[in-house]
């Protein structure tokens, strides 16, 4: 008895099962959305009992109250950063909106690159890394930050990728994941399934282009910058091609189903929370809206005060003269013109505003934060998309039947008002979002279970028995290229041999045939 007793305190003391982890999280793409992402999980995995270091560019106000610890890392110079680019080259909604799909890339790429930079060079993040502290895992925000995913390395643990869009091509190359351009549209793009001949062209094109452009331009760059902050820095390709999980912040009721690798889950709605009490001003706007609530906000990056006035006159003219009530996010005291049955508020808890059942129109930006929380809680869309993956969600909900697309430059009274109409008269919508809600609930685990895959991860030293065998073959045998040749090759060697052979057979006999004529005359 004694003997089992020992045993079974041995087991329990070596046994990481269950036990408490050392968990660095890096999620400092500025724009609370990737926070709200990056914080809810980790603050999730302190609750769970782990020690918990999250790095960001906002932080939390007051430290979390949690059973592990949860420690806050700030680096302020990336907000500095994005304030001094958006100085020099702030786009207009309207430039945003209209910007070629190749110069988006190569813009989106360069610039948030840059922006990420103070990430390894910041002091706090300096004195961590020459801290001689260890972690059992390290999860990153996939966001043009190839360079941060080192650190796993560095502080000799398995990498964790977490993506806070679908997948795509920043993901799919790191753990071999088959992403046809045939049928899979770039992030970037406003395509839907099945693509028309030149949609698939330019999708194709695009795909090529990208890879290109991060092979010869990003991780060079990328790859400089590990040598530069990180001490025995390794090499960009030991790091991009060993990660041993991707989180997916997606799921088949938001997009469209592709193929995913073993080392890929879904975990898309982890973030939503159960309904709170709403402040009792709102609680008693929506109770009294009889004829409903229109819901607009344009997320937390763009601002609806950035709206020129013309197009902002269109909007409160189409408003005035709606009977539903109006609850709007606006950022600014005033709004000159303010309608009677339009509410302004510079912030909004939108999800529990979503969860109102008056609420009958969401008017949004179509952020994926904001396309999960509608699909949640079951309210159509009238999406006016700006940039990044907007237009392809804008675009996936209305191929979902659950909204309507109005594009920022088509944005006129009556164009709007057109709009609004019918949503709210067409039945279809809201039919059809109340079934992509009821696919969004029907799952055989919450999405929380990114804790049980991290803790597997940790368990499994890396996971490495998930990873796919493509990651090891270089792009032309991946892509059989070495097998078509050869088979070419081998036809042409045939083919010839046929050919001559035939020729020479029926010249042997035609010289017979002539020599027997021949012999006749
Ligand atoms: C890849 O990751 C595994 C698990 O974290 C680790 O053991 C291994 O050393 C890594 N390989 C390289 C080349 O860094």
């Amino acid at each position: 008895m004694k003997n089992i007793v020992i045993v079974m305190l041995i087991f329990l003391t070596t046994s990481r099962y269950g036990s408490c982890a050392k968990i660095l999280g890096i999620f400092g793409a500025p724009g609370r959305s990737h926070y709200i992402l990056g914080s809810t999980l980790l603050k999730a995995l302190a609750e769970k009992g782990h020690d918990v270091t999250m790095v960001s560019s906002l932080g939390e106000k007051e430290p979390p109250k949690t059973k592990g610890t949860y420690r806050d890392i700030v680096v302020t110079e990336i907000m500095k950063k994005v304030e001094e680019v958006e100085k020099q080259q702030r786009p207009k909604m309207s430039d945003w909106e209209n910007m070629n799909l190749f110069i988006a890339t190569v813009f989106m790429g360069h610039t948030m690159s840059k922006i990420m930079e103070p990430l390894l060079w910041d002091d706090k993040i300096q004195n961590l890394i020459y801290s001689n502290e260890k972690f059992d895992v390290v999860i990153v925000e996939q966001f043009l930050n190839d360079a941060q995913k080192a650190l796993a390395i560095h502080f000799g643990a398995p990498l964790i990728v977490m993506s806070t869009v679908r997948a795509n091509s920043w993901v799919n190359t790191l753990v071999g994941n088959p992403a046809p351009a045939s049928y899979i549209p770039m992030l970037l793009t406003d395509y839907s399934v099945p693509m028309t001949f030149s949609e698939r062209l330019l999708n194709g094109i695009l795909s090529v282009m990208t890879e290109l452009f991060y092979h010869f331009y990003v991780y060079p760059n990328e790859n400089h910058r590990i040598k530069k902050y990180i001490p025995n820095g390794v090499d960009i390709s030991d790091v991009l091609y060993n990660v041993s999980l991707v989180l997916m912040n997606s799921h088949p009721s938001l997009n469209q189903p592709v193929p995913y690798v073993p080392n890929m889950i879904d975990i898309g709605g982890f973030h939503v929370q159960p309904p709170k009490k709403l402040p009792q001003d709102l609680q008693e706007f929506l109770d009294n809206a009889k004829d409903g609530v229109i819901y607009f906000s344009m997320g937390s990056n763009l601002k609806s005060a950035d709206f020129p006035p013309e197009k902002r006159d269109a909007i409160l003219r189409t408003l005035s003269k709606l009977k539903e009530q109006v609850l709007w996010k606006w950022e600014e005291d005033v709004l000159p013109g303010q309608p009677k049955n339009v509410k302004l508020s510079k912030w909004l808890p939108q999800q529990d505003i979503l969860a109102h059942p008056n609420v009958k129109l969401f008017i949004t930006h179509g952020g994926f934060l904001s396309t999960i929380e509608t699909v949640y809680h079951g309210v159509p869309i009238l999406a006016i998309p700006i940039f990044g993956d907007q237009k392809l969600n804008a675009r996936t909900a209305m191929n979902n039947g659950f909204g309507v697309v109005l594009p920022y430059s088509e944005i006129t009274q009556d164009r709007l008002t057109q709009t609004i109409k019918e949503v709210l008269n067409n039945p279809k919508y809201r039919d059809n979002v109340k079934k992509r809600s009821e696919i969004f609930h029907d799952r055989q685990v919450s999405p929380m279970t990114a804790i049980y895959w991290i803790e597997y991860v940790i368990r499994h030293n890396g996971a490495p028995h998930l990873r796919v065998a493509a990651l090891d073959l270089p792009w032309y045998k991946y892509y059989l290229l070495d097998v078509i040749s050869f088979l070419v090759l081998v036809s042409l060697v045939i083919g010839c041999i046929s050919y001559y052979s035939v020729r020479a057979v029926c010249r042997k006999i035609c010289n017979k045939q002539k020599g027997k004529k021949l012999k006749q005359t």
